[in-house]
Protein backbone atom coordinates (compact mmCIF):
# COMPACT_ATOMS: atom_id res chain seq x y z
CA UNK A 1 0.00 0.00 0.00
CA UNK A 2 1.16 3.39 -0.97
CA UNK A 3 0.03 6.82 0.91
CA UNK A 4 -0.21 8.73 -2.16
CA UNK A 5 -3.01 5.92 -3.38
CA UNK A 6 -5.01 5.86 0.27
CA UNK A 7 -5.00 9.76 -0.69
CA UNK A 8 -6.19 9.33 -4.30
CA UNK A 9 -8.94 7.67 -3.15
CA UNK A 10 -9.87 9.71 -0.43
CA UNK A 11 -9.50 12.45 -3.39
CA UNK A 12 -11.77 10.31 -5.60
CA UNK A 13 -14.80 10.11 -2.65
CA UNK A 14 -13.92 6.43 -2.63
CA UNK A 15 -14.88 4.79 0.85
CA UNK A 16 -11.22 3.78 3.02
CA UNK A 17 -10.93 0.51 4.54
CA UNK A 18 -10.13 -0.53 8.14
CA UNK A 19 -6.35 -1.59 6.90
CA UNK A 20 -5.99 1.80 4.96
CA UNK A 21 -7.35 3.11 7.49
CA UNK A 22 -4.33 1.95 10.33
CA UNK A 23 -1.81 1.82 7.52
CA UNK A 24 -2.16 5.90 6.97
CA UNK A 25 -2.36 6.67 11.03
CA UNK A 26 0.50 4.00 11.56
CA UNK A 27 2.92 5.34 8.93
CA UNK A 28 2.18 8.53 9.89
CA UNK A 29 3.24 8.26 13.65
CA UNK A 30 6.42 6.34 12.17
CA UNK A 31 7.59 8.92 10.02
CA UNK A 32 7.07 7.31 7.04
CA UNK A 33 3.96 9.61 5.98
CA UNK A 34 4.86 13.06 5.71
CA UNK A 35 3.31 15.97 7.47
CA UNK A 36 2.05 17.36 4.08
CA UNK A 37 0.55 13.87 2.87
CA UNK A 38 -1.66 14.21 6.27
CA UNK A 39 -2.30 17.37 5.61
CA UNK A 40 -3.16 16.31 1.89
CA UNK A 41 -5.66 13.16 3.19
CA UNK A 42 -7.22 15.48 6.28
CA UNK A 43 -8.48 18.11 3.29
CA UNK A 44 -9.70 15.73 1.51
CA UNK A 45 -11.62 14.10 4.36
CA UNK A 46 -13.27 17.62 4.60
CA UNK A 47 -14.14 17.66 1.35
CA UNK A 48 -15.12 14.36 0.62
CA UNK A 49 -16.34 12.97 4.14
CA UNK A 50 -15.47 9.72 5.83
CA UNK A 51 -19.08 7.10 6.76
CA UNK A 52 -19.65 5.86 10.27
CA UNK A 53 -17.36 3.18 9.45
CA UNK A 54 -14.53 4.83 8.11
CA UNK A 55 -14.74 7.31 11.28
CA UNK A 56 -14.90 3.88 13.93
CA UNK A 57 -12.11 2.62 12.30
CA UNK A 58 -10.07 6.06 12.52
CA UNK A 59 -11.33 6.81 15.86
CA UNK A 60 -10.15 2.92 16.80
CA UNK A 61 -6.97 3.11 14.76
CA UNK A 62 -6.62 7.09 17.49
CA UNK A 63 -6.69 4.73 20.27
CA UNK A 64 -4.28 2.07 19.42
CA UNK A 65 -1.81 4.92 18.64
CA UNK A 66 -1.41 4.86 22.41
CA UNK A 67 -1.71 4.15 26.22
CA UNK A 68 -5.15 3.13 27.56
CA UNK A 69 -5.36 3.64 31.32
CA UNK A 70 -6.95 1.14 33.49
CA UNK A 71 -8.27 1.68 37.23
CA UNK A 72 -8.41 -1.34 38.68
CA UNK A 73 -8.82 -1.22 42.23
CA UNK A 74 -10.91 1.83 41.93
CA UNK A 75 -14.43 1.12 43.19
CA UNK A 76 -17.32 2.35 40.80
CA UNK A 77 -17.73 3.80 37.87
CA UNK A 78 -15.51 6.51 36.96
CA UNK A 79 -16.82 9.57 34.75
CA UNK A 80 -15.15 12.07 32.41
CA UNK A 81 -16.59 14.77 30.14
CA UNK A 82 -15.78 16.50 27.44
CA UNK A 83 -16.69 20.06 26.08
CA UNK A 84 -15.76 20.67 22.11
CA UNK A 85 -14.68 24.15 23.50
CA UNK A 86 -15.84 27.64 23.67
CA UNK A 87 -15.73 30.61 25.13
CA UNK A 88 -15.71 31.34 29.13
CA UNK A 89 -16.43 27.65 29.23
CA UNK A 90 -15.28 26.83 32.98
CA UNK A 91 -17.63 23.67 33.15
CA UNK A 92 -14.56 21.03 34.18
CA UNK A 93 -14.06 23.93 37.12
CA UNK A 94 -17.13 23.58 38.87
CA UNK A 95 -19.02 20.15 37.25
CA UNK A 96 -15.98 17.88 38.96
CA UNK A 97 -15.53 19.09 42.16
CA UNK A 98 -19.93 18.83 42.47
CA UNK A 99 -19.60 15.28 41.02
CA UNK A 100 -16.86 14.26 43.44
CA UNK A 101 -18.45 15.30 46.06
CA UNK A 102 -21.17 12.77 44.92
CA UNK A 103 -19.31 10.11 44.82
CA UNK A 104 -18.54 9.89 41.43
CA UNK A 105 -14.85 9.31 40.59
CA UNK A 106 -13.48 11.60 38.07
CA UNK A 107 -10.55 11.36 36.13
CA UNK A 108 -10.76 14.77 34.01
CA UNK A 109 -7.51 14.49 31.68
CA UNK A 110 -7.91 18.46 29.94
CA UNK A 111 -5.99 20.50 27.38
CA UNK A 112 -4.66 23.87 26.65
CA UNK A 113 -5.87 25.98 24.71
CA UNK A 114 -5.24 27.23 21.35
CA UNK A 115 -6.99 29.66 19.13
CA UNK A 116 -9.45 31.25 21.61
CA UNK A 117 -8.60 31.83 24.87
CA UNK A 118 -7.04 29.28 28.01
CA UNK A 119 -7.90 25.48 28.24
CA UNK A 120 -9.06 24.25 31.56
CA UNK A 121 -5.15 23.13 32.25
CA UNK A 122 -4.31 27.11 31.49
CA UNK A 123 -6.90 27.99 33.70
CA UNK A 124 -5.68 25.47 36.57
CA UNK A 125 -2.12 27.00 36.09
CA UNK A 126 -3.47 30.22 37.40
CA UNK A 127 -3.60 29.04 41.05
CA UNK A 128 -0.26 29.41 41.97
CA UNK A 129 1.66 26.12 42.32
CA UNK A 130 -1.15 24.24 41.07
CA UNK A 131 0.80 20.87 39.34
CA UNK A 132 -1.19 19.89 36.11
CA UNK A 133 1.10 17.25 34.93
CA UNK A 134 0.52 14.35 37.39
CA UNK A 135 1.89 11.04 36.44
CA UNK A 136 -0.04 8.03 35.56
CA UNK A 137 0.35 6.70 39.50
CA UNK A 138 -0.69 10.17 41.16
CA UNK A 139 -3.59 10.75 39.30
CA UNK A 140 -4.86 7.17 40.21
CA UNK A 141 -3.70 7.10 43.85
CA UNK A 142 -5.48 11.32 43.70
CA UNK A 143 -8.67 9.90 42.63
CA UNK A 144 -8.68 6.53 45.00
CA UNK A 145 -8.13 9.18 47.69
CA UNK A 146 -10.56 11.98 47.26
CA UNK A 147 -12.01 10.90 43.93
CA UNK A 148 -11.03 13.14 41.78
CA UNK A 149 -7.85 14.34 39.50
CA UNK A 150 -7.41 17.31 36.71
CA UNK A 151 -4.41 16.50 34.93
CA UNK A 152 -3.12 16.96 31.01
CA UNK A 153 -3.12 14.37 29.17
CA UNK A 154 -0.03 12.68 29.13
CA UNK A 155 2.27 12.33 25.50
CA UNK A 156 1.68 9.13 25.22
CA UNK A 157 -2.04 8.83 25.27
CA UNK A 158 -3.62 8.98 21.92
CA UNK A 159 0.17 10.30 20.26
CA UNK A 160 -2.11 10.47 16.63
CA UNK A 161 -4.61 13.03 17.66
CA UNK A 162 -2.31 14.93 19.80
CA UNK A 163 0.04 15.45 16.28
CA UNK A 164 -2.76 15.62 13.88
CA UNK A 165 -4.49 18.22 15.77
CA UNK A 166 -1.79 20.48 15.50
CA UNK A 167 -1.69 19.85 11.23
CA UNK A 168 -5.21 20.78 11.51
CA UNK A 169 -4.88 23.82 13.09
CA UNK A 170 -3.07 25.11 10.68
CA UNK A 171 -4.05 23.85 7.51
CA UNK A 172 -8.15 24.82 8.12
CA UNK A 173 -9.88 21.06 8.52
CA UNK A 174 -11.08 21.57 12.63
CA UNK A 175 -14.08 21.79 11.35
CA UNK A 176 -15.28 17.94 10.13
CA UNK A 177 -17.42 15.75 11.84
CA UNK A 178 -15.58 12.82 11.85
CA UNK A 179 -12.20 14.17 12.28
CA UNK A 180 -13.71 16.13 15.31
CA UNK A 181 -15.40 12.54 16.81
CA UNK A 182 -11.96 10.49 16.19
CA UNK A 183 -10.54 13.41 18.15
CA UNK A 184 -12.61 13.62 20.69
CA UNK A 185 -14.22 10.22 21.29
CA UNK A 186 -10.49 8.51 21.15
CA UNK A 187 -9.12 11.10 23.86
CA UNK A 188 -12.58 9.99 26.17
CA UNK A 189 -11.83 6.00 25.45
CA UNK A 190 -8.32 6.00 26.17
CA UNK A 191 -8.32 7.57 29.25
CA UNK A 192 -10.26 4.52 31.21
CA UNK A 193 -13.32 6.64 31.97
CA UNK A 194 -16.60 4.12 31.56
CA UNK A 195 -18.99 6.79 32.17
CA UNK A 196 -18.84 9.85 29.77
CA UNK A 197 -20.69 12.91 29.07
CA UNK A 198 -19.75 15.25 26.24
CA UNK A 199 -20.95 19.07 25.93
CA UNK A 200 -21.34 20.20 22.12
CA UNK A 201 -21.15 23.43 21.77
CA UNK A 202 -22.34 25.16 18.56
CA UNK A 203 -23.07 29.01 17.66
CA UNK A 204 -20.36 32.04 16.90
CA UNK A 205 -18.07 30.55 19.61
CA UNK A 206 -17.86 27.51 18.71
CA UNK A 207 -16.22 24.96 16.13
CA UNK A 208 -19.54 23.81 14.95
CA UNK A 209 -22.03 27.01 13.92
CA UNK A 210 -26.05 25.39 14.00
CA UNK A 211 -27.86 23.19 16.19
CA UNK A 212 -28.37 20.51 13.45
CA UNK A 213 -25.02 20.07 13.10
CA UNK A 214 -24.17 19.69 17.02
CA UNK A 215 -26.83 16.87 16.88
CA UNK A 216 -25.17 15.10 13.61
CA UNK A 217 -22.01 15.27 15.84
CA UNK A 218 -23.21 14.47 19.10
CA UNK A 219 -25.72 11.39 17.69
CA UNK A 220 -21.83 9.82 15.67
CA UNK A 221 -19.61 10.25 19.29
CA UNK A 222 -22.54 8.73 20.99
CA UNK A 223 -22.67 5.93 18.23
CA UNK A 224 -19.01 5.18 18.11
CA UNK A 225 -18.40 5.42 21.69
CA UNK A 226 -21.16 2.69 21.95
CA UNK A 227 -18.71 0.76 20.38
CA UNK A 228 -16.36 0.60 22.94
CA UNK A 229 -18.78 -0.46 25.66
CA UNK A 230 -18.99 2.68 27.13
CA UNK A 231 -21.84 4.73 28.79
CA UNK A 232 -21.84 7.70 26.28
CA UNK A 233 -24.28 10.98 26.37
CA UNK A 234 -23.71 14.51 25.40
CA UNK A 235 -25.55 17.25 25.82
CA UNK A 236 -25.99 20.12 23.05
CA UNK A 237 -25.75 23.89 23.92
CA UNK A 238 -25.29 27.47 22.57
CA UNK A 239 -21.80 29.08 22.50
CA UNK A 240 -23.61 32.12 21.10
CA UNK A 241 -22.74 34.42 23.60
CA UNK A 242 -19.92 33.34 26.65
CA UNK A 243 -20.90 31.40 29.02
CA UNK A 244 -20.95 32.91 32.46
CA UNK A 245 -19.46 36.50 33.40
CA UNK A 246 -16.12 36.27 32.77
CA UNK A 247 -13.57 34.79 30.38
CA UNK A 248 -9.80 34.63 30.77
CA UNK A 249 -7.84 32.14 32.78
CA UNK A 250 -7.65 33.50 36.41
CA UNK A 251 -11.03 35.05 36.12
CA UNK A 252 -12.76 32.25 34.96
CA UNK A 253 -11.92 30.26 38.21
CA UNK A 254 -12.70 33.19 40.14
CA UNK A 255 -16.11 32.91 38.70
CA UNK A 256 -16.04 28.59 39.00
CA UNK A 257 -15.52 29.36 43.13
CA UNK A 258 -17.65 32.22 43.58
CA UNK A 259 -20.34 29.90 41.53
CA UNK A 260 -19.18 27.25 44.22
CA UNK A 261 -19.43 29.50 47.25
CA UNK A 262 -23.74 30.22 45.43
CA UNK A 263 -23.23 32.56 43.56
CA UNK A 264 -24.75 31.06 40.36
CA UNK A 265 -24.36 32.42 37.37
CA UNK A 266 -27.43 31.03 35.36
CA UNK A 267 -26.29 29.42 31.67
CA UNK A 268 -23.49 28.31 33.72
CA UNK A 269 -25.53 26.64 35.60
CA UNK A 270 -28.04 25.28 33.45
CA UNK A 271 -25.23 23.41 31.25
CA UNK A 272 -23.57 22.28 34.15
CA UNK A 273 -26.32 20.59 36.09
CA UNK A 274 -27.20 19.00 32.78
CA UNK A 275 -24.04 17.42 32.33
CA UNK A 276 -23.87 16.72 35.72
CA UNK A 277 -26.88 15.04 35.52
CA UNK A 278 -26.95 12.68 32.85
CA UNK A 279 -23.45 11.50 34.93
CA UNK A 280 -24.97 10.90 38.24
CA UNK A 281 -27.50 9.13 36.21
CA UNK A 282 -25.55 6.95 33.97
CA UNK A 283 -23.40 5.47 37.18
CA UNK A 284 -26.32 4.78 39.06
CA UNK A 285 -26.02 7.08 41.40
CA UNK A 286 -29.40 9.18 40.87
CA UNK A 287 -32.39 7.23 39.57
CA UNK A 288 -33.85 10.49 37.27
CA UNK A 289 -33.24 14.25 36.85
CA UNK A 290 -34.75 15.35 39.49
CA UNK A 291 -32.85 13.27 42.01
CA UNK A 292 -29.54 14.54 40.40
CA UNK A 293 -30.51 18.24 40.39
CA UNK A 294 -32.00 18.20 44.27
CA UNK A 295 -27.88 16.28 44.79
CA UNK A 296 -26.58 19.13 42.48
CA UNK A 297 -28.05 21.74 44.35
CA UNK A 298 -26.92 20.42 48.03
CA UNK A 299 -23.80 19.65 47.15
CA UNK A 300 -23.22 23.57 46.50
CA UNK A 301 -25.57 24.69 49.54
CA UNK A 302 -24.03 22.54 52.11
CA UNK A 303 -20.46 23.57 50.84
CA UNK A 304 -19.56 20.33 50.15
CA UNK A 305 -18.50 21.38 46.61
CA UNK A 306 -16.41 23.97 47.70
CA UNK A 307 -14.84 21.71 49.92
CA UNK A 308 -13.73 19.35 47.34
CA UNK A 309 -12.31 22.06 45.32
CA UNK A 310 -10.19 23.06 48.05
CA UNK A 311 -9.10 19.60 48.60
CA UNK A 312 -8.18 18.67 45.23
CA UNK A 313 -5.99 22.03 44.53
CA UNK A 314 -4.08 21.16 47.71
CA UNK A 315 -3.47 17.76 46.78
CA UNK A 316 -2.43 19.15 43.37
CA UNK A 317 0.10 21.30 45.25
CA UNK A 318 -1.99 24.71 44.98
CA UNK A 319 -2.56 27.43 47.12
CA UNK A 320 -6.27 26.83 48.52
CA UNK A 321 -6.42 29.91 49.98
CA UNK A 322 -7.15 31.58 46.47
CA UNK A 323 -10.66 29.85 47.71
CA UNK A 324 -10.99 33.00 50.25
CA UNK A 325 -8.32 35.14 49.29
CA UNK A 326 -8.47 36.38 45.12
CA UNK A 327 -5.72 38.43 45.42
CA UNK A 328 -3.54 35.21 45.15
CA UNK A 329 -4.13 35.39 41.70
CA UNK A 330 -2.37 37.11 39.01
CA UNK A 331 -5.39 39.67 37.48
CA UNK A 332 -4.34 42.38 35.08
CA UNK A 333 -2.08 45.10 36.71
CA UNK A 334 -4.66 47.70 34.13
CA UNK A 335 -8.09 47.80 32.98
CA UNK A 336 -10.88 49.55 30.96
CA UNK A 337 -14.80 49.47 31.60
CA UNK A 338 -16.80 50.10 28.28
CA UNK A 339 -19.96 51.88 29.30
CA UNK A 340 -23.23 52.35 27.45
CA UNK A 341 -23.60 55.81 25.35
CA UNK A 342 -26.97 56.04 25.79
CA UNK A 343 -30.00 54.09 26.36
CA UNK A 344 -29.52 51.23 24.20
CA UNK A 345 -32.88 49.42 25.00
CA UNK A 346 -32.31 45.55 25.13
CA UNK A 347 -29.18 43.34 24.35
CA UNK A 348 -29.89 41.04 21.40
CA UNK A 349 -26.75 39.44 21.37
CA UNK A 350 -23.24 39.13 22.57
CA UNK A 351 -20.68 37.84 19.83
CA UNK A 352 -18.81 34.91 21.96
CA UNK A 353 -15.97 34.99 18.76
CA UNK A 354 -15.43 39.00 19.36
CA UNK A 355 -14.84 38.65 22.60
CA UNK A 356 -12.79 36.20 22.44
CA UNK A 357 -10.53 37.88 19.73
CA UNK A 358 -10.52 40.46 21.98
CA UNK A 359 -8.83 38.76 24.99
CA UNK A 360 -6.91 36.84 22.96
CA UNK A 361 -5.41 40.21 21.48
CA UNK A 362 -4.32 41.53 25.10
CA UNK A 363 -2.71 37.60 25.61
CA UNK A 364 -4.97 35.68 27.45
CA UNK A 365 -4.61 32.83 24.17
CA UNK A 366 -2.22 31.59 22.06
CA UNK A 367 -1.63 31.76 18.49
CA UNK A 368 0.72 29.24 18.43
CA UNK A 369 1.49 26.12 20.89
CA UNK A 370 4.80 27.31 22.19
CA UNK A 371 2.97 31.06 23.17
CA UNK A 372 2.44 31.48 26.98
CA UNK A 373 -1.21 32.67 27.72
CA UNK A 374 -1.16 35.69 30.27
CA UNK A 375 -3.11 34.61 33.58
CA UNK A 376 -4.51 37.83 34.20
CA UNK A 377 -5.89 38.83 30.97
CA UNK A 378 -9.80 38.79 30.41
CA UNK A 379 -13.18 40.29 31.15
CA UNK A 380 -15.83 40.27 33.37
CA UNK A 381 -19.16 41.09 31.78
CA UNK A 382 -22.07 42.73 33.26
CA UNK A 383 -25.04 42.47 30.71
CA UNK A 384 -26.23 39.33 29.05
CA UNK A 385 -28.59 39.03 26.15
CA UNK A 386 -31.82 39.93 26.84
CA UNK A 387 -30.65 42.26 29.66
CA UNK A 388 -32.10 45.88 29.61
CA UNK A 389 -29.26 48.80 28.84
CA UNK A 390 -29.15 52.19 30.25
CA UNK A 391 -26.98 54.93 29.53
CA UNK A 392 -23.99 54.75 31.53
CA UNK A 393 -24.24 51.50 32.78
CA UNK A 394 -21.06 48.95 32.27
CA UNK A 395 -21.21 46.45 29.54
CA UNK A 396 -18.21 44.96 30.55
CA UNK A 397 -14.43 45.26 31.87
CA UNK A 398 -11.27 44.25 30.05
CA UNK A 399 -8.18 43.73 32.17
CA UNK A 400 -4.66 44.01 30.64
CA UNK A 401 -0.79 44.24 31.32
CA UNK A 402 0.22 44.84 27.81
CA UNK A 403 -1.62 47.65 26.05
CA UNK A 404 -0.16 47.38 22.82
CA UNK A 405 -3.01 45.93 20.92
CA UNK A 406 -5.41 47.70 23.47
CA UNK A 407 -6.94 49.81 20.71
CA UNK A 408 -7.89 46.53 18.37
CA UNK A 409 -8.74 44.33 21.30
CA UNK A 410 -11.23 47.51 22.30
CA UNK A 411 -12.79 47.74 18.80
CA UNK A 412 -13.63 43.57 19.05
CA UNK A 413 -15.07 43.83 22.59
CA UNK A 414 -17.26 47.06 21.45
CA UNK A 415 -18.36 45.56 18.07
CA UNK A 416 -19.57 42.38 20.33
CA UNK A 417 -22.70 44.14 21.70
CA UNK A 418 -25.93 44.04 19.63
CA UNK A 419 -28.96 46.31 20.96
CA UNK A 420 -32.32 46.34 20.20
CA UNK A 421 -35.23 48.22 21.21
CA UNK A 422 -37.37 45.32 20.91
CA UNK A 423 -37.99 43.03 24.09
CA UNK A 424 -35.27 40.04 23.85
CA UNK A 425 -36.78 36.97 25.30
CA UNK A 426 -33.60 35.18 27.23
CA UNK A 427 -32.90 31.57 25.81
CA UNK A 428 -32.10 28.45 27.26
CA UNK A 429 -28.77 27.53 26.21
CA UNK A 430 -29.58 24.15 26.25
CA UNK A 431 -30.72 22.35 22.94
CA UNK A 432 -33.60 19.85 23.35
CA UNK A 433 -34.97 18.15 20.66
CA UNK A 434 -38.94 18.34 21.62
N1 LIG B 1 -11.91 19.26 20.55
C1 LIG B 1 -11.10 18.19 20.36
O1 LIG B 1 -10.59 17.60 21.32
N2 LIG B 1 -10.86 17.77 19.11
C2 LIG B 1 -11.39 18.37 18.01
O2 LIG B 1 -11.15 17.92 16.91
C3 LIG B 1 -12.24 19.50 18.21
C4 LIG B 1 -12.48 19.91 19.51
Amino acid sequence: MRAVDVIENKKCGLIHTKEEINFFIDGYLKGKIQDYQMSAWLMAVCLNGLNFDETAYLTEAFVNSGDILHFDGIEGHIADKHSTGGVGDKVTLVLIPILASLGVNCAKLSGRGLGMTGGTIDKLESIPGFNTALSEIDFKNQIKSIGAAISSQTPNLVPADGRIYALRDVTATVDNMSLICASVVSKKIASGADVIVLDVKYGSGAFIKTKEKAKELSDLMIKVGALFNRKIDAVISSMEQPLGKSVGNSLEVIEAIEFLKGHLTYDLYEVTLEIAAKTLILSGIAPDFNAAKKMFDSSILTGAALNKLKEIISYQGGNHNVIDNYGLFDIGEYFVQIKAQSDKGYLESLDALEIAHACKLLGAGREKKSDSVDFGVGCTINKKQGDKVYEGELLMTLYYNDKRRLNDALKHAMSAFKFTSEKVEKKSIIYREN
